[in-house]
């Protein structure tokens, strides 16, 4: 992969994150649980505050000169989200309240209009929840059949065993781009022309990767991507769809309500063309329109001066954990995201978080909403250390020393 002739600076980036200043049991925070949710940068804070203060109306609906600043920023925000995914078109950006939400939209809009009973949806064994229970859902409602393909112990999807489950009743594949527990990255681009040989279509749930790579919409190919704004160092409450236009102009509206609508009677009701078909009611425009200040500043760090960042730390902290008796370490896909899970024998992975935090470490511990993952690997649940683009040698040294010490209290 290519390097980046200037490292990233990361003393500068950590100016920019105010949470830092911050004291967690009398000591400066350790914060390794980017993967449940970033930290916010001052450029993002100051983006929502500005929406609050100086631009604030609701959108697409008034007149007066505050409706129009936010309407412009909402749609501009749109635009940014397009440009960052190269989309082909603003009009394939659907904002929702999160990735859950955007796989939901997926699942009953084009799920229960384009899907019979008996088709058949592919998932892995390493989904979130958020793309394992709508599927089970449409199939409980819908009759659809959910078949899913296996993943081995380092977290790597071998094509061959995904192709054996495709046939001409494969409609669609519903795929991670990164494992939420083993960092994994999915090889999205050859499950997409696979899929496409079956006629089916491809959802990808990018919330993990896009923190960490570039994403090319058009390159993967993709028919759906989803990911969640808060995540990316945006606010909560705002999530992306991106489907392809032929398909979003196909698909009907997900919930009824205000804004989505051409015309409405007691008689009759007509509906807009995409995206806003699927924004009933009113959208999260300042969470939308702070998630594009969080594109912007990523971007101008650079995507990939963050990867190469974020991925040395990925490598100093494997072998960190390696080095302690009795950590497993989950997944070793040759490409992995920065997301480190491991267990420890003989303790329970919520009792070694409890204690990680009275060192000031924040980390993620349990079953990562992943049950299935998890039975596969035979484990109840791990402790998850996620790297971001603040975190920090030092971050990585405190988690290893924390986790030693942890050891000799719990053991
Ligand atoms: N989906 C988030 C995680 O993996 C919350 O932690």
């Amino acid at each position: 992969m290519a390097s980046h002739a200037e490292p990233l600076d990361v003393a500068r980036v950590r100016d920019d994150f105010p949470f830092l200043d911050e004291m967690v049991h009398g000591r400066p925070p350790v914060y390794l649980d980017t993967a449940a949710s970033a930290q916010k940068p001052r450029a993002v804070i100051a983006a929502i505050r500005d929406a609050y203060e100086h631009g604030y109306g609701n959108v697409h609906r008034a007149v007066h000169h505050f409706g129009h600043r936010a309407t412009e920023a909402y749609e501009t925000a749109r635009n940014d989200i397009a440009l960052f995914i190269n989309a082909q078109s603003a009009d394939e950006i659907v904002f929702t309240r999160n990735a859950t939400e955007a796989i939901n939209l997926v699942a009953a809009s084009y799920g229960r209009s384009a899907l019979r009973a008996g088709d058949e949806v592919v998932v892995t064994e390493m989904e979130h929840h958020a793309n394992i229970v709508p599927w089970l859902m449409l199939r409980d409602r819908h009759g659809i059949v959910l078949r899913v393909a296996p993943v081995d112990d380092r977290g790597i999807i071998h094509i061959e065993n995904l192709a054996a489950l495709l046939s001409d009743r494969t409609r669609l594949v519903a795929v991670t781009h990164c494992s939420n527990v083993l960092g994994a990255v999915t090889p999205v681009r050859d499950i997409v022309r696979l899929a496409h040989d079956h006629g089916a279509v491809v959802l990808v749930d990018g919330s993990q990767a896009i923190v960490h790579q570039a994403v090319d919409v058009r390159d993967l190919d993709a028919d759906f991507y989803v990911f969640t704004g808060h995540k990316l160092y945006g606010p909560t409450g705002v999530g992306v769809l991106f489907g392809k236009g032929n398909l979003l102009a196909a698909m009907p509206p997900y919930q009824g309500g205000g804004e989505m609508i051409e015309r409405v009677s007691f008689d009759m009701v007509t509906f807009k063309d995409p995206p806003h078909r699927f924004e009933a009611g009113t959208p999260p425009f300042v969470q939308a329109i702070g998630l594009a200040a969080a594109l912007r500043y990523l971007t101008a760090i650079g995507i990939g001066r963050i990867a190469d960042h974020e991925r040395s730390l990925l490598t100093h902290a494997t072998a960190a954990l390696e080095d302690i008796d009795g950590v497993r370490i989950l997944g070793s896909a040759p490409e992995k995201a920065p997301i480190l899970s491991f267990t420890m024998d003989g303790v329970h992975p919520l009792d070694l978080a409890v204690v990680l935090d009275r060192a000031g470490v924040a980390v993620r511990a349990g079953q990562h909403c992943a049950e299935p993952l998890m039975r596969r690997l035979g484990i109840d649940g791990a402790v998850r250390a996620s790297i971001g683009v603040y975190t920090n040698r030092a971050d990585i040294d405190a988690l290893a020393a924390a986790v030693r010490r942890a050891r000799k209290v719990l053991i």
